[in-house]
């Protein structure tokens, strides 16, 4: 997930259940051509391998620029590398890359013959289905593992359903993916997971040799774990939504991720607080304007704590249950009605990325906000 994939989530991540991550999306031009944005993302602080197994996903539509980015990371920390044919931003669209990519079959197909060819490790592909139709994505589909795929994931929606349009996820087209190809690679099923009934039900009707979540995950890490299942109680057992914001916060510091974590610094961070506490910093009052404007303004992970400790002083006013708590950004698309009740206060917000393809600009240099280095210095 572009800035958000970083190593610190990564490991918050394989802590709470996950057994495959991803590093975020690279961009295969922009990693040949910018010292920066190639050095975030090819130092890697793990050098003991323990953040595996994990994928290097990358961006482009070139076959020769994509195989020399990936022949120029280093391979030797990953499993495979992975092809975005799943973006719907404007940028994928300007690009040709991304969902987009998936329009232009022939060149498709060439990228991945020539990536099997020229790489010695395997080469995975996320995809969503056509905006023609299921039976046009299968005949693609099935193209791609001719020409050597090793794994697909399926987002079982269009490039049509994003932001306010995202809509329900059609499991169904997956099962059919996994009727069509199932047999020769793993099918992993991504979308409409937020909490372990989900992925029980997604397994059972896709057949998916897994799932794979986003949002779910980064507004609660846990949720591959029985701690948020909503069959048994309806509960949340596992930690609170502000611990596993501090836990966010002490990984930070031990893998700071402008150091080879793989993300934009200071953003990617505030950007993981905003996704955890969203329900705390949307519940409007005057402690919550107070915490939403000190994470917008925070230039450090001490600032961040202090956002943490403030948010405690306003659970604590309301008599707030961890067992009570409910994903609430996941859901923000998903529920009818939901966004108008969103709480839109007068004060700067800290960016909500349903445009992430902004994020490119944090790797490469860019202003931030509240002034500074928009990377922050910690
Ligand atoms: C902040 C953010 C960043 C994302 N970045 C990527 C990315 O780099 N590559 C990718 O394949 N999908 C990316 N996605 C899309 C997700 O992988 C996923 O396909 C989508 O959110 C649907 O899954 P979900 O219902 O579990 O959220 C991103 C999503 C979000 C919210």
């Amino acid at each position: 997930m572009v800035d958000q994939s970083d190593l610190p989530f990564r490991k918050l991540a394989r802590q709470y259940g996950s057994n495959l991550c991803y590093t975020p999306m690279i961009h295969s031009r922009l990693f040949l051509e910018h010292k920066r944005y190639f050095e975030s993302f090819n130092l890697f602080v793990d050098e003991a391998k323990e953040d595996g197994p994990v994928f290097a996903q990358f961006c482009g539509n070139d076959p020769t620029i994509m195989a020399n980015a990936m022949k120029k990371f280093n391979t030797k920390f990953v499993d495979a590398v992975d092809i975005n044919c799943g973006c719907p931003q404007g940028i994928a669209r300007k690009g040709r890359y991304g969902a987009f990519l998936l329009e232009e079959g022939d060149l498709l197909v060439s990228i991945v013959e020539n990536l099997v060819k020229e790489l010695d490790c395997r080469v995975t592909i996320k995809v969503r289905i056509l905006p023609t139709g299921i039976e046009d994505s299968l005949a693609l589909y099935r193209r791609l593992v001719d020409a050597g795929v090793s794994l697909m994931t399926v987002h079982g929606r269009t490039r049509h359903q994003k932001g306010q349009l995202t809509g329900a996820v059609n499991w169904d087209h997956i099962k059919m993916v996994v009727d069509a190809i199932g047999d020769r690679i793993p099918v992993i099923a991504n979308g409409g997971i937020s909490n372990l009934d989900d992925i029980r039900r997604c397994l059972e009707i896709t057949g998916a040799a897994g799932v794979m979540s986003s949002e779910g995950v980064l507004e609660y890490p846990p949720i591959f774990t029985g701690t948020n299942t909503v069959a048994t109680s309806g509960k949340r057992t596992g930690p609170g939504r502000l611990a596993i914001a501090r836990e966010y916060i002490s990984l930070e510091e031990k893998y700071p991720n402008k150091q080879g974590g793989q993300a934009s610094g200071i953003k990617c961070a505030k950007s993981h607080l905003q996704h955890f506490l969203y329900e705390d910093l949307q519940s409007g009052g005057e402690v919550a304007d107070e915490a939403r404007r000190k994470l917008h303004c925070s230039k450090s992970t001490a600032d961040m704590r202090e956002v943490t400790d403030i948010l405690e002083r306003l659970q604590a006013e309301r008599g707030h249950k961890v067992e009570e708590e409910k994903l609430g950004w996941y859901m923000r698309h998903r529920t009818e009605g939901e966004d108008e009740k969103e709480t839109k206060l007068d004060i700067p917000q800290v960016e909500l990325e349903d445009d992430f393809s902004g994020c490119f600009g944090g790797m490469i240099g860019e202003t931030g906000e509240c002034g500074g280095d928009g990377d922050g210095d910690y």
